[in-house]
This record gives structure tokens, C-alpha cells and sequence, in this order.
């Protein structure tokens, strides 16, 4: 006897139950929200006691009608909206309608990336768009290689390991793999500006080095690396007897956009004998736009570049790539195990891409570039991404213009950077009070100063939305 009711099959319930459980979901969702806000505005105290009373596991399970309600009533309606056009604190982007397509694909076959076992179609499609990925990025589609991963921080993980298993095996001939760290790894030395993204000590913790293996190189008044002070740091740490394995260039700091020099970079690195990585999280996007790629400089001479899709690129989390200029770079993520990857099946073609990266089990996250990238094309991709970037700049401008406020940094991408006259408390209060309206921005400090940021990744963004917006903060004065 079949047995059904469990998971899709091929019997006749199963996929009406499928179907109904996709209408109602989808129901549930156009329900949750009546307005443009993208918060509801309750407080944490009252949204806990709420959540905490749901509880987890009882022995008697509701079913899918009731737990559809209850998910409906007491948690839809305080996600928060990021398709909404108050949202604009993060880089944390809405999803192109055609992504949640791509997403319905994922979950419902579950195929995982592995090993080819896992998803045939899958990890030949993961590795056809590192390949586009690597040629759109300028690096020899044949010599270089990636992986997807988890998000931005993790490839900047990736790409940290294998700088240093690299550079330890050059300079000294050290196996990093299979004996550890160098006797003496503390003076070890990865280079980056100091308002690059933390993932940078996060790894150098993990990775056994510690925050001290970062050098965090002063900015100049574009929030670019200051190349003489770089040069200067690398002249004094060598004569210290500090080993330097790798520098990040940043194409897009978190907070203001702002693109380290690639080239000049590049230099330094090679003097040194130094892996460059090119920290392209939120930049990497500009590639699409004709017009606007240029202001990422000479990507192609890094050694490995991370790129973020869940940001400008506006796909749904996770979704994020790592790509190496050389394929042999990722030599580090390679173990055979007898379950998974045997290398007799490999000489038969079988692609087993566990070997490229810090996951195991991993979404086809894949299928989403291929959709988006499929569905709109270069042209409108890059429309898209040049709004935001003229949002920004309209802002800019309206906040320079007015004495109310102040706007130290001119935007690179589409982020903004701004404080109303006043002092660090009136511009928390800001931030609080809009948050509690249902309208989400952010907040950051520079050079000790509390200031507010718009992060304006939403496509339906108008300008008007804008100025109803720095009205109404410099209405809170
Ligand atoms: C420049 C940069 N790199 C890395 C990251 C980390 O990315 P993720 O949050 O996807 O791990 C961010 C996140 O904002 C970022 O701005």
C-alpha cells in the first residue's frame, strides 16, 4: 500500500496537497501586509511574550491548516518587509519576483551540492555560472575556479584560508593542511582598511591567527585605502620581521560604497609576495552596467574576489560566491571521503564539488543567478542597479543642499551616510522613532559622531519617497 502525505510523490494527494499548500502559503503572505510599512512597530518586550508563548514541540501535532494560522496571526505580521520602500537600513536587499520562483525550485527538490549524487543537474549548473561568473569578472574561465557559499562572510573566509595555506607553502614550503600553523604564526600579517567588514578578524580569529594578524590601514577623505600609509605599515611591519600573506582591497565598504585603488593595491601585494583579495560583497554588482563598471578599477589583477548576490544584485538569502584566479587555490578545501567523493567517479566525470569549499550540504543557490540573471537580461540588470546608485546621489545632493543636516562622505554606490544637525542623541532618537513608525534605517558612527545611513538597494524606490523622507526627519528637530 502507498503511503502518502508525507513529502511530494507521485500519488494524486500528494500533489493536490502540494498545490494547496502553495495557495494558501501564497495567500497567508499577499494577506500579512496592507501597506507600505516595513515594520509593524511593536516593541521587543511585547513581540517576545508574544513569540514565547507559541512554544515548540507538543505531543499532538496541528496540522498544516492550523499552523498556517497560527503562523499568519502571530508571526507574519512582525516580519519585516524588505520589499517595502521604508525599508533601507542594511545591506539587506528585497527579492526580484522571479527569484521566489528559483527559491520554490530549491526547497522542493532539496538537492544539495555536494557531491553529483546529490544534484546532477545542480552541480553542472553551479559550475557552467562560475564559469560565466569568472569571465564576467575577467579572470580565464579554464585557469580559475569558485564555489557558492553562505553569504559575504564566508567567502571572505574562504578566500583568507587559502591565502594562507598558499602563501605558507611558497615562502616556506609549509603544509598548512596537514601540519598546522608555523611555529611562529603570530607574525603573520593580513592587510585591510579600517573600515573594512569584519568578517576580515572574524576569519583571523578562526582561522587560528587572532585579531592582532590584522592590519587595518588608515582611509583617506574618500574612505579608500591611503596607499602611502599602507606602504609605510608594510615597510615597518617587514622590518619588525611581520610576514605578510594577504591584502583586501574593499570595492564597496559596508557603510559608505566607498572602492579601494585595485591597481595600486596590486603593487603593494606584489612587492610582497602577498594573495589579493578583492572584498567585492557589495560593489561586485557594478559589473552589469556599462556605464558604471568602470568605477571598480583593474578587477582582474586580484587573485580571488568575493561577491555578494543577496545584496545589490537583490536575490534572496543566501546566496554568494567566491572566485579564484587559480583553480589550484582551493587545493585547501580538497579531502576525499569514502561516502561522498571517490575519486574513481571523478575520473568518470562526475563533479563532486564538496572539494571546493568549507560546506558540505549546500543549497543550489546557484539557480537563482541563472534565473534573474536569465529572466532580465544585462540591460535591465543594470538599470536596476543604476537607480539605486542615482538615488543615492539625488539624497546626497538634497542633504548637502541643506543646512539641516551633514553628509561627510559623497556616495560611491547607494548608500548614504548622513546626520541631522543637533548631536548623537537627537539622531538615535531619529533612527527609534521612525523604527516605531514602521519606517527601518540605519545608524552607524564616524569619527566618534552618531550618524543615520539609507542603504537604497529597492528598485521601487522614487525620488519623492526620498524627499518625504529627509522632511520628514528634519521635521524631528
Ligand atoms: C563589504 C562587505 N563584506 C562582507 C560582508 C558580509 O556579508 P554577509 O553578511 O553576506 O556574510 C558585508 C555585509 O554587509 C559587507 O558589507
Amino acid at each position: 500500500m502507498k503511503v502518502s502525505g508525507y513529502t511530494l510523490s507521485d500519488s494524486i494527494q500528494d500533489r493536490a496537497e502540494y498545490e494547496r499548500i502553495v495557495d494558501k502559503t501564497k495567500e497567508a503572505i499577499l494577506s500579512s501586509y496592507s501597506d507600505d510599512s516595513a515594520f509593524s512597530g511593536i516593541n521587543p518586550y511585547q513581540l517576545r511574550r508574544q513569540i514565547e508563548k507559541i512554544g515548540l514541540l507538543q505531543e499532538d501535532g496541528l496540522g498544516f491548516d492550523r499552523t498556517l494560522q497560527l503562523v499568519k496571526d502571530e508571526i507574519l505580521p512582525h516580519l519585516l518587509r524588505t520589499w517595502s520602500r521604508s525599508y533601507m537600513p542594511h545591506l539587506h536587499s528585497p527579492a526580484l519576483l522571479e527569484s521566489l520562483s528559483a527559491e520554490m525550485i530549491i526547497s522542493a527538490f532539496n538537492d544539495s551540492m555536494d557531491s553529483w549524487d546529490q544534484g546532477p543537474a545542480a552541480t553542472e549548473v553551479e559550475a557552467m555560472v562560475i564559469k560565466e561568473l569568472l569571465r564576467l569578472f575577467g579572470f580565464d574561465r579554464d585557469c580559475g575556479d569558485g564555489a557558492f557559499t553562505s553569504g559575504g562572510s564566508q567567502s571572505n573566509l574562504t578566500a583568507i584560508t587559502a591565502a594562507r595555506d598558499k602563501v605558507l607553502m611558497n615562502k616556506f614550503s609549509w603544509d598548512v593542511k596537514k601540519k598546522g600553523l608555523i611555529p611562529d604564526f603570530h607574525r603573520l600579517r593580513l592587510y585591510t582598511s579600517e573600515i573594512s567588514h569584519f568578517s576580515m578578524d572574524k576569519s583571523a580569529h578562526l582561522l587560528g591567527l587572532g585579531y592582532d594578524a590584522v592590519r587595518h590601514i588608515k582611509v583617506n577623505d574618500r574612505c579608500q585605502v591611503d596607499i602611502p600609509s599602507f606602504e609605510k605599515m608594510l615597510k615597518e611591519d617587514a622590518e619588525k620581521g611581520l610576514i605578510p600573506f594577504m591584502a583586501v582591497a574593499t570595492l564597496g565598504t559596508t557603510d559608505y560604497g566607498s572602492i579601494d585603488d585595485v591597481g595600486k593595491i596590486r603593487r603593494l601585494s606584489d612587492s610582497y609576495g602577498m594573495h589579493l583579495h578583492l572584498d567585492a560583497a557589495y560593489g561586485s554588482a557594478l559589473i552589469l552596467s556599462d556605464k558604471e563598471k568602470k568605477r571598480l578599477g583593474s578587477i582582474e589583477l586580484a587573485d580571488s574576489i568575493t561577491i555578494d548576490f543577496h545584496k545589490m544584485f537583490l536575490l534572496p538569502i543566501s546566496c554568494s560566491a567566491v572566485l579564484f584566479k587559480d583553480k589550484k587555490d582551493l587545493e585547501p578545501f580538497l579531502l576525499h571521503a569514502d561516502y561522498l567523493n571517490r575519486e574513481e567517479d571523478e575520473e568518470d566525470g562526475y563533479l563532486n564539488l564538496v572539494g571546493k569549499g568549507i560546506q558540505t550540504t549546500r543549497r543550489f543557490d546557484a539557480l537563482k543567478v541563472l534565473f534573474s540573471c536569465k529572466a532580465r537580461g544585462r540591460r535591465e540588470y543594470a538599470s536596476i542597479i543604476e537607480k539605486s546608485l542615482s538615488n543615492a546621489e539625488y539624497v546626497y545632493r538634497i542633504l548637502s543642499g541643506d543646512e539641516s543636516f551633514i553628509a561627510p562622505v559623497k556616495p560611491e554606490l547607494s548608500s548614504v551616510v548622513f546626520a541631522l544637525k543637533g548631536g548623537d542623541d537627537l539622531n538615535r532618537r531619529v533612527r527609534r522613532t521612525l523604527l516605531e513608525e514602521g519606517c527601518v534605517i540605519g545608524q552607524t558612527v564616524k569619527d566618534g559622531s552618531v550618524m543615520l545611513k539609507l542603504t537604497l538597494l529597492n528598485p521601487n524606490l522614487e525620488k519623492e519617497d526620498l524627499e518625504n523622507l529627509i522632511k520628514h526627519i528634519k521635521e524631528m528637530r
